[in-house]
């Protein structure tokens, strides 16, 4: 718990150390010899690209993936952790990625799950709730304890992560990426908790790959890069763009370079779509909004908030209710009719709507488009030729590496995986493109190149549609920016107007 020890005269001390920790998965060494150390009163930031492993280290610590190698010392003693029961026994705590609550029990009940206190046989709610009480006051943070947490925003689960952590005295607390789910306010509060745990005494171990909110919260940064540490910096000593040069090994440029937009005919017109959903994150409740030629329209939010179920009803893949126009004629719910049209999609799931794993570069570059010309003759025939032909310039343009049109699409890196798909998808000279997440996953060298491609298609003419839970890609590549909540467009705003802190409260449901 918070104030436990005197925090004076601990901070500086090394709470936790990691010494040449090494897990090897079949197909990729994920920890090669990582040593890193956090202290008694400092935020550790790791960063590092997706698939560095970060995620596989912090497993590790917290006793849920077992290393090949390597040493765990708590407050200077070897500790042996096999599994979390024995992280938290050391006072380890973790929010993961993916929170680990139980749906239809209360907060309480989730909180004290499995370190009740009892009375004889008995599980004492009463002093649990008096506990829990304590706990909250002193962390400000204000919970309903008796309601569900399925009821919850996730921003609130959250805490209920962190007070579960706290409630089992977590003197060390791990966040694997907590930020991907919360607004920018939210952030904000998370971290002014952070900096008050730490600031008594704690330590934190803070996971991310965005490197402004690292910059803001942490006091060191540790930069892991294909399973090695690159290096530890002191965070008033870096910057953005050194910590992106450690993280991908060379310069980038963080910014995309875009002139002003011309926007000309309407291409696509969305009125008062409904789409039902399994719950109100997952509904359509009326959205209406108009895309013109030569314009990048974005559409910022926490994901799941209908953004999935509007992209699959403008390119054909879901039923709805409500009107979707192309070009000024209504579109029946056809994918195959909306491709012919001239509708390109980037699908959010790569692996299960955008690729083959298992087709070659060349056959996933004609998915989609394989039974008509040019790629197919009058009765079907595929035209080997042009095919190929096809694919080695859609492979030279957009830089997929390695350089080969027969590779199985698995055997991609996702960045290289995710030009594939960019690239069959701005190739085709789209009418419309509609892009979700299209840089999820991908590293920051391939996300530079992602932008600049999708730029150029802006500026020969497509109306370009972009869905994105990444804040920074929507306001940097946008013209102009919806946002959704709960199913509906919160309002819009040009890319200029576009402040975090406004677009932060429409995130969370704010009318301003
Ligand atoms: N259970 C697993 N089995 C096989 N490979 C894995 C497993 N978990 C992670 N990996 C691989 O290990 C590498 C590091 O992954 P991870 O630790 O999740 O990275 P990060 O959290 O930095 O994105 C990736 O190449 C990933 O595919
Ligand atoms: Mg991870």
């Amino acid at each position: 718990m918070m104030g436990g020890m005197d925090p004076e005269a601990v901070k500086g001390a090394v709470a936790l150390e990691l010494r040449n920790i090494t897990k090897r998965y079949p197909l990729v060494l994920a920890n090669d010899r990582i040593s890193l150390q956090v202290r008694w009163g400092e935020v550790l930031a790791v960063v590092g690209e997706n698939g560095a492993g970060k995620s596989t280290l912090m497993k590790i610590v917290y006793g849920l993936v077992r290393p090949d190698q390597g040493e765990i010392l708590v407050d200077g003693q070897p500790a042996q952790i096999t599994e979390p029961r024995e992280a938290i026994a050391l006072g380890i705590g973790m929010v993961h990625q993916h929170f680990m609550l139980v749906d239809p029990f209360t907060v309480l009940e989730n909180i004290v799950l499995g370190a009740e206190p009892r009375q004889g046989a008995q599980i004492d709610l009463v002093r649990a709730r008096a506990e829990v009480g304590a706990l909250m006051r002193e962390l400000e943070f204000n919970l309903p304890l008796d309601t569900p947490v399925e009821e919850l925003p996730v921003g609130l689960q959250q805490r209920v992560e962190i007070l579960k952590a706290l409630y089992r005295k977590a003197r060390i607390l791990i966040l694997d990426e907590p930020t991907a789910v919360l607004t920018p306010q939210e952030a904000d509060e998370l971290f002014a908790f952070l900096r008050r745990y730490v600031a008594q005494g704690n330590a934190v171990i803070f996971i991310s790959h965005k490197l402004a909110e690292v910059i803001k919260l942490s006091d060191r940064v540790t930069v892991i890069r294909d399973g090695r540490v690159v290096g530890t910096v002191n965070t008033p000593e870096t910057s953005m763009a050194e910590l992106a040069r450690m993280m991908v090994g060379r310069e980038v440029i963080l910014s995309v370079e875009k002139g002003p937009a011309s926007p000309k005919e309407v291409v696509l017109k969305v009125k008062d779509l409904r789409v039902h959903g399994k719950d109100k994150k997952h509904r359509l409740n009326g959205v209406s909004f108009e895309v013109r030629a030569g314009e990048i329209v974005g559409i910022a939010g926490v994901e799941g908030n209908g953004q999935t179920e509007l992209v699959e009803a403008i390119t054909g893949l879901r039923p709805y209710e409500g009107q979707i126009e192309y070009g000024g004629q209504p579109l029946r719910p056809n994918a195959r009719a909306a491709r012919e049209w001239g509708v390109s999609h980037i699908p959010e799931d790569r692996n299960a709507r955008g690729l083959v794993l298992d087709f070659t570069t060349r056959e996933n570059l004609i998915l989609g488009d394989h039974y008509r010309p040019p790629n197919a003759g009058f009765l079907g025939f595929l035209d080997a030729e042009r095919i190929e032909a096809n694919a080695q310039r859609i492979v030279e343009a957009f830089d997929v590496r390695p350089r080969s049109t027969d590779l199985a699409a698995r055997r991609y890196s996702g960045g290289n995986a995710q030009k594939i798909v960019v690239g069959r998808e701005l190739s085709r000279g789209p009418r419309l493109l509609v892009a979700a997440q299209p840089t999820r996953g991908v590293d920051i060298g391939a996300i530079e190149f992602i932008h600049e491609q999708i730029v150029r298609a802006r500026d020969q003419g497509t109306a370009v549609l972009l869905v994105s839970a990444d804040l920074n890609e929507v306001r940097s590549l946008s013209d102009r920016i919806l946002v959704m909540f709960e199913g509906r467009i919160m309002g819009e705003l040009k890319a200029e107007e576009a402040t975090e802190e406004k677009l932060g409260l429409w995130m969370a449901g704010v009318v301003a």
